[in-house]
């Protein structure tokens, strides 16, 4: 009893400072590494009130993966708009199109998207040929719950071998049972399923907060009347917002109204063929590690299992443009690492003159994997884009750059 007690005051003193150290945005964390280790030590420390602050706690624990060297922070970067910039040899060797594994060696096959947003995404749905929302590149999982206790289990990402091994873990942690009893409840652990399903309910509640969802870029202010473009900010607005000189509302905005919506995510959240080609160095790598074969395809949304109709075949869902020029590389493989280079693609693939030659790699486009399916309605729609102009959207898209990450734009182009 007289432990208890004692228990509960240490907690409350722990929790206050928690809370105080939160609101303090100029603390003196300097790495996300310094970051992990504070979070997973409070996770020891503090009981959880609410599912979102349990789920903060489970997000940041590298004790949810098989060498304890990975959580899901290593890969979506709280610092990073939630993306991987991680510096090891292998991820700079491919350019960090991809994400390095819990066990050193593996990779992934996809690059890693921002998460910031993601929990306004539908979910899943497929009907009469169009597949809408879901989570990951294609749509596999249905939606936040169902994506967060996949990760965990991926050989090449955590590696843990089941979910009895992942709760296990969790268990060796106090805190985390007496947090998981008293907030989903007290028969929890009675049941594997259970636990692990209140886990990933956790970890989709913390990414509902506002930390991923704050909507306070320089355009949300700009829409608030706090913000005003300058001229280049409006010529790239204009651009941006337009049937007629420019393509991108008709994929990049919820729905192809033109008008300048709050909260507007920027993205229709529908899949498409864009042509984009394979990542040839992921892919090399990937074949020396043993972990594809020399003809493997990313069919996109035709992976999803779900989606068995050759038609849909190289589609993959339209991305976020929220933090797009800090989240590079881009594409689902991680194939471009420029905006420049984004637009002068679109710009080709409407045959657009200009454009022939990719500007890095310096030769000409490489053909897109997958050749069927690709769209031949909204790419070609839109005038022809010269460089200033291209510079014009590329202005515009920094202004999406929420006000945490701002610092990161500092000499971005
Ligand atoms: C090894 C790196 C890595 C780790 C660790 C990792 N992720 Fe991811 N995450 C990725 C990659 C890569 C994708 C895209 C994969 C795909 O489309 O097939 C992704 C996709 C996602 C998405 C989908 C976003 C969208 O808009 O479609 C969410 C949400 C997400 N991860 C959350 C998590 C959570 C929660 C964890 C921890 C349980 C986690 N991730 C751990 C690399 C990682
Ligand atoms: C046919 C629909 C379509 C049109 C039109 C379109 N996009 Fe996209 N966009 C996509 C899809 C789909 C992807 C993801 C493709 C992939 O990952 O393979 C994408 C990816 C992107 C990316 C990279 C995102 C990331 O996180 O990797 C940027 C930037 C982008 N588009 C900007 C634009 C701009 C600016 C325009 C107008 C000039 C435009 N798009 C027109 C569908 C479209």
């Amino acid at each position: 009893m007289k432990n208890l007690y004692i228990n509960q005051i240490l907690s409350i003193f722990l929790l206050s400072s928690f809370f105080i150290g939160c609101g303090d945005s100029s603390s003196d964390e300097k790495t996300n590494e310094n970051e992990n280790i504070k979070k997973s030590e409070k996770s020891e420390k503090v009981l959880f009130k609410t599912r979102a602050d349990l789920g903060e706690a489970l997000f940041f624990d590298k004790n949810l993966s098989k060498n304890r060297t990975q959580a899901c922070a290593t890969c979506h970067d709280s610092k990073q708009a939630f993306v991987d910039k991680r510096n090891n040899s292998l991820m700079l060797e491919l350019k960090q199109a991809v994400s390095l594994g819990d066990d050193n060696k593996s990779i992934g096959n996809r690059n890693t998207p921002t998460i910031n947003y993601a929990s306004l995404t539908p979910s899943f749905k497929y009907s009469s040929s169009d597949a809408i929302g879901g989570m990951f590149h294609d749509g596999r999982a249905k939606d936040l719950k169902e994506q967060a206790g996949m990760p965990l289990l991926n050989p090449v990402e955590m590696n843990m071998s089941s979910k009895n091994e992942v709760i296990s873990r969790i268990k060796e942690n106090e805190n985390y049972i007496k947090s998981f009893e008293k907030i989903f409840s007290k028969n929890i652990f009675n049941n594997d399923e259970d636990a692990y399903e209140a886990l990933t309910i956790a970890l989709a509640s913390f990414e509902r907060t506002k930390i991923f969802n704050s909507f306070d870029s320089k355009y949300d202010l700009y829409l608030e009347g706090k913000y005003e473009l300058n001229e280049k900010e409006r010529r790239g607005r204009d651009l941006f917002f337009s049937n007629e000189k420019t393509n991108c509302a008709s994929c990049h905005l919820i729905n192809n109204s033109l008008t300048l919506n709050t909260k507007e995510t920027f993205t229709s959240y529908k899949y498409f063929n864009i042509g984009i080609p394979k990542n040839i160095l992921v892919h090399n790598k990937r074949v020396v590690l043993g972990l594809e074969n020399e003809d493997a395809i990313d069919n996109g949304l035709f992976e999803n299992k779900d989606i068995l109709v050759d038609d849909q075949k190289g589609k993959f869902k339209v991305p976020t443009l929220r933090n797009i020029a800090i989240t590079s590389p881009y594409m689902h493989n991680g194939v471009f690492q420029k905006l420049d280079t984004v637009l002068k693609f679109y710009e080709f693939t409407r045959d657009n003159n200009l454009y022939k030659i990719n500007p890095e790699t310096n030769k000409v486009w490489e053909k897109a994997e997958v050749e069927e399916n690709i769209d031949n309605v909204h790419l070609l729609s839109g005038k022809e884009l010269d460089q200033e102009k291209i510079n014009a959207l590329i202005t515009f898209l920094k202004l999406l750059t929420d006000k945490q990450y701002e610092h990161l734009l500092e000499g971005k182009k």
